[in-house]
This record gives C-alpha cells, sequence and structure tokens, in this order.
C-alpha cells in the first residue's frame, strides 16, 4: 500500500508533454534533486517561515506537529516539504495516496503501524473515499481508531489508540476538500507559483547536483520557460542538455538553450502545443465568449480534469484566461500571445472580464 516515491507516476505516468507539471517518465530523477533541508528549499519563504515557528516550538514542547494540509499545483513541492517536514521533525516518513487506500481497514492497518513521531504523507488527499474520510477523523482528532464490529443489534464499537503522528495531507484542489477535514489539519499551506529568479536558482542548483555546466544566461532562459513550475524546471534542464550534448558542446550554452527549447516547441513563456490549441479553441470555436470546462476539453479532446490542473493555472497566472460563473473567458493577453486580431465583438467581451 506503501509506494516508494519513485514508482509514484500518477494517472499521467506515460505522458510525454514535456511542460506537463505532473509528474511523468522524464521525471527518474526527481528524487535526487529534492532538497533535503528547509534552508535548501527554493522559494516559498511565507510558507518556511510559518513551519519553522511551528516545528520548532512542537519541539520545545516535546509534541508532535500538528497535521499539515500543503495544496498547490502539481509539481509545486508538496512531497519534497514534506519529505523535509519529517526529517526536521526526526521521524519516518510514510507516503501513501488517497486512490491506494481503497478500504478503510486499509487505513486501520496504516495507522495502527505508525510510531510517536511518524508522519504520515497521503497524496491527493480530496479523493479519500467517504468510508475512510470517516476513520481518519478520529485518528486525527484523538489519535484513535474507531472500529465497528458485528452487525446489527449486536453491533459494538471498539477503539484502539494509535501513537502520536502527524498526518501530512497534499492536494492540487483545495476546493475538494470536505469542510470536516479541512478542519482538523492545525496548519494549512499553500504553495505558489515560483518566480523566474528562484527557479533560476533550482536550475543551477539542479545543474550542479547533475554535473551539467550550464552558462547562467541558459538557466535564466529556462526558469523562464518553466511555468513556474520546479519539476518542468529540471525537466527541461536535462532535455537542453541532452541537445547540449549532441552538439558536441560541453557547456550549456543560452543558444543551446534557445535552438533546445524551440525544437521542443515551447515558447518563450512556456506554453506548448496543448496550451495554443486551447487559447486558440477559445477563440475560433466559442469566439472568445465564455465556455464550460467540459465543453472545452471535449473541443480540443482533452480530459476536464487534467484541463484545471494542468493548463489552467499557468493560465490564469499569466492573465491569458478568467474563471467566470459563466465558464472561461479568454482575455487580450491570450490573443495577443497566439498574434490573433481581436474582433470589436470579442474585444468588447473580454474587456467585461479584463481589469
Ligand atoms: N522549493 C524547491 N526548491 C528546489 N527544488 C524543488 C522545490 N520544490 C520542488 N522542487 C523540485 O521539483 C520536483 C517536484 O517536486 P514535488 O515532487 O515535491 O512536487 P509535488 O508538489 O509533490 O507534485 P505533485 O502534485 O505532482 O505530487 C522535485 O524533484 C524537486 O527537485
Ligand atoms: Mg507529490
Amino acid at each position: 500500500m506503501f509506494f516508494d516515491d519513485d514508482e509514484d507516476l500518477g494517472e499521467e505516468g506515460g505522458e510525454s508533454r514535456l511542460v506537463q507539471s505532473t509528474k511523468g517518465e522524464y521525471d527518474y530523477e526527481e528524487n535526487v534533486l529534492r532538497p533535503k533541508t528547509l534552508e535548501a528549499y527554493v522559494g516559498q519563504s511565507k510558507v518556511k517561515e510559518n513551519l519553522k515557528v511551528y516545528m520548532n516550538a512542537a519541539k520545545k514542547r516535546g509534541e508532535v506537529l500538528e497535521h499539515v494540509l500543503l495544496y498547490g499545483a502539481p509539481g509545486l513541492g508538496k512531497t519534497t516539504l514534506a519529505h523535509i517536514i519529517a526529517g526536521e521533525m526526526g521521524g519516518q516518513l510514510k507516503l501513501t495516496s488517497a486512490p491506494a487506500i481503497e478500504r478503510s481497514g486499509d487505513l486501520a492497518a496504516i495507522l495502527t503501524n505508525l510510531n510517536d513521531g511518524d508522519v504520515l504523507f497521503i497524496d491527493e488527499v480530496h479523493r479519500l473515499n467517504h468510508s475512510v474520510e470517516e476513520i481518519l477523523y478520529s485518528a486525527m482528532e484523538d489519535y484513535a481508531l474507531d472500529i465497528i464490529v458485528g452487525k446489527g443489534p449486536s453491533a459494538r464499537n471498539i477503539r484502539f489508540t494509535l501513537k502520536k503522528f502527524t498526518l501530512i495531507g497534499a492536494t492540487t484542489r483545495a476546493g475538494m476538500i470536505s469542510n470536516p477535514l479541512r478542519d482538523r489539519f492545525g496548519i494549512i499551506c499553500r504553495l505558489e507559483m515560483y518566480t523566474p529568479e528562484e527557479l533560476k536558482e533550482i536550475v543551477t542548483r539542479s545543474a550542479k547536483m547533475l554535473q551539467i555546466e550550464i552558462e547562467p544566461d541558459a538557466a535564466g532562459e529556462i526558469s523562464r520557460r518553466s511555468r513556474g513550475t520546479p519539476r518542468i524546471a529540471n525537466r527541461l534542464l536535462k532535455r537542453v542538455r541532452d541537445f547540449s550534448t549532441m552538439n558536441g558542446n560541453s557547456a550549456v550554452t543560452l543558444k543551446d538553450a534557445r535552438y533546445a527549447l524551440s525544437k521542443m516547441e515551447v515558447d518563450e513563456l512556456g506554453l506548448d502545443e496543448v496550451d495554443r490549441a486551447l487559447l486558440r479553441a477559445m477563440i475560433e470555436k466559442f469566439d472568445g465568449k465564455p465556455v464550460g470546462l467540459d465543453t472545452l476539453a471535449a473541443a480540443i479532446n482533452e480530459d476536464a480534469g487534467t484541463i484545471e490542473d494542468v493548463y489552467e493555472p499557468y493560465l490564469l497566472q499569466l492573465g491569458f484566461i478568467a474563471r467566470t460563473p459563466r465558464g472561461r473567458v479568454i482575455l487580450r493577453g491570450g490573443y495577443e500571445h497566439l498574434g490573433i486580431k481581436m474582433t470589436e465583438k470579442q474585444q468588447r467581451q473580454a474587456s467585461i472580464f479584463d481589469e
């Protein structure tokens, strides 16, 4: 039921899209590149500062850390942070994910095997099924496991005491967590997209670890095209290195980086074919009018959940699209990026939502 990190390829396991933020076949070196301490964890300063206080305070009182909910888009460093927290608190980290916990008995087995101070990491925690989630409530609140034995009038409730553990839940969809579950997390951290400067630091650090020589300009170019996401930055670094090697260069130059990225069809902002197809569909098929997620998904033959998790966050961040009560709508920046001139009607449409 526990899995090794390396095998956690998620649903998009076989995916070959380079700027995909979810974990895929390219990310086999991910564990090597994970920073091991809070100091080495780049960016997310607010989250780090707060966590440091909570962890030190808990240690000082000799208590375990309260349960932590980490949320943010794929590849922003949730799993990495869970490793760091467990390391700093001196507990064993057990990794699992909600889809892997099918029955409440599965969760009970996991919980009863935890020791004092252990950290249980549940990925995609918004996908727990209801009966499993209910078991979690008393486990989180009272470190107790309530199990009903038998059926009908002879049914009895048996309570097991659990060791004091910390649950870390990770999710890309904070909105999909039920209120009772959310309320039981004492610490809630939202991970944000990284700035190009922070990503440059990550690329430079990763290059050193992978023994890739890279010129600062080239690292900067990769950072700007990584959609604010460390996982993508690391992935592009490795692919750019391949092009550089094939060109017989020992160090990755800016020219190498630009050439490689254009070959991979990753544009100046890190958008790829699918992003552009999505924007184009919003203009050409829906004439810039608000369109529902499912309709849009069908139009470009993509999964609605993938659009929501993977494509949309960055397009929203760029201000190319907006989420409105009537659906997704493309804004001026989206037209400009594709080099498509807006009709008057489209201008009116976009300006309603463009501030
Ligand atoms: N703050 C950071 N500093 C340096 N490297 C980072 C940072 N955050 C993430 N990374 C790198 O990005 C990779 C992906 O991070 P991680 O696996 O923690 O993302 P995640 O949020 O758990 O993604 P998912 O939602 O797909 O599970 C890691 O291998 C790590 O090397
Ligand atoms: Mg993860």
